[in-house]
């Protein structure tokens, strides 16, 4: 490995964006080369990553656009790469790609080694990423793809509804709320990686920060790669209590016991939440 390569691999952001690539493998949400992230770089991140650049790749068209990205750098894995490849080796499974002044095509200016290329879903990362940006301010950076197998797992006996799905969390465990206060969005099912299911995403991504895809898995938004992977792990820890207890309790949602709407609402009080009142009841 050359010592161009191993400046960018140390840099702080590409330990964060490759800690979280094992941490998600670790939880077995990457099957093969499934799931996938991608991280807004600072100015000074680029800066400091340039002297090691290569000569850059050509532009490729994304079939999205976004002038509020236009220019800026994003970390991407790569398309068909294994996220438990990625700590072991990111030159090969990561690359950091560069937006043209026009806001829609990318091309490569360090890794993705051996002819890869940025994930499949870069499209739904781009207008989430996009979206984001607006809603938050410029605070989010990290967009995290997953495919946790309980959240999946309730994709098939749940109605495809954000306020059921969202309701369902919430009352799972009692700190959801404060985690996730808007809410979920869910998407139908739809072909993955295209701009059809990146419009529908980030359409969702204006009001949550977190959005299921019936039968294939979940896109999580964040500030930093600890906010971003724990919402994504809390979310699926409550789906796999939901559905524990659903089992458990002949597939009925009618618990014996559960958090009150008083309850969720007395919660948001306390912490002092702003709560998506359209789904409380
Ligand atoms: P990529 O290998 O292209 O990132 O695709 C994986 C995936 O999860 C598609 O939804
Ligand atoms: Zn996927």
């Amino acid at each position: 490995m050359s010592e161009e390569i191993k400046g960018i691999e140390q840099q702080e952001f590409m330990r964060g964006f490759t800690r979280l690539c094992d941490d998600g493998w670790l939880q077995g949400w990457h099957e093969r080369n499934g799931g996938n992230l991608t991280y807004r770089m600072k100015a000074e991140e680029v800066e400091a990553c340039k002297p090691f650049f290569k000569e850059p790749g050509e532009w490729v068209n994304m079939g999205v656009q976004a002038d509020n990205l236009r220019s800026e750098y994003f970390v991407t894995t790569g398309s068909g790469r294994y996220m438990r490849n990625v700590q072991g080796d990111p030159a090969h499974n990561v690359g950091i790609v560069e937006i043209n002044e026009a806001g829609d095509s990318w091309r490569i200016v360090w890794g993705l080694e051996d002819g890869a290329k940025p994930t499949s879903e870069f499209p739904s990362h781009f207008l989430n990423h996009s979206v984001r940006v607006e809603a938050t301010n410029g605070a989010d950076r990290v967009i995290y793809h997953a495919h946790p197998d309980n959240v999946i797992a309730l994709t098939k006996v749940m109605p495809l509804d954000a306020r059921e799905f969202t309701r369902a969390l919430w009352k799972a465990m009692t700190e959801c709320i404060v985690v996730f206060p808007k809410g979920v969005g869910v998407v139908p099912w739809m072909v993955p990686g295209g701009a059809d299911i990146a419009h529908a995403t980030s359409e969702l991504m204006k009001t949550f920060d977190a959005a299921i895809w019936a039968q294939h898995g979940m896109f999580v938004s964040g500030p930093d790669f600890d906010l971003t992977f724990g919402l994504m792990h809390t979310i699926e820890k409550a789906a796999k209590i939901h559905g524990q207890a659903l089992a458990m309790n002949n597939c009925s949602g009618d618990f014996m016991n559960t958090i009150t709407d008083q309850g969720l609402r007395d919660i948001a009080r306390d912490f002092g939440l702003t709560v998506n009142e359209d789904f409380l009841d």
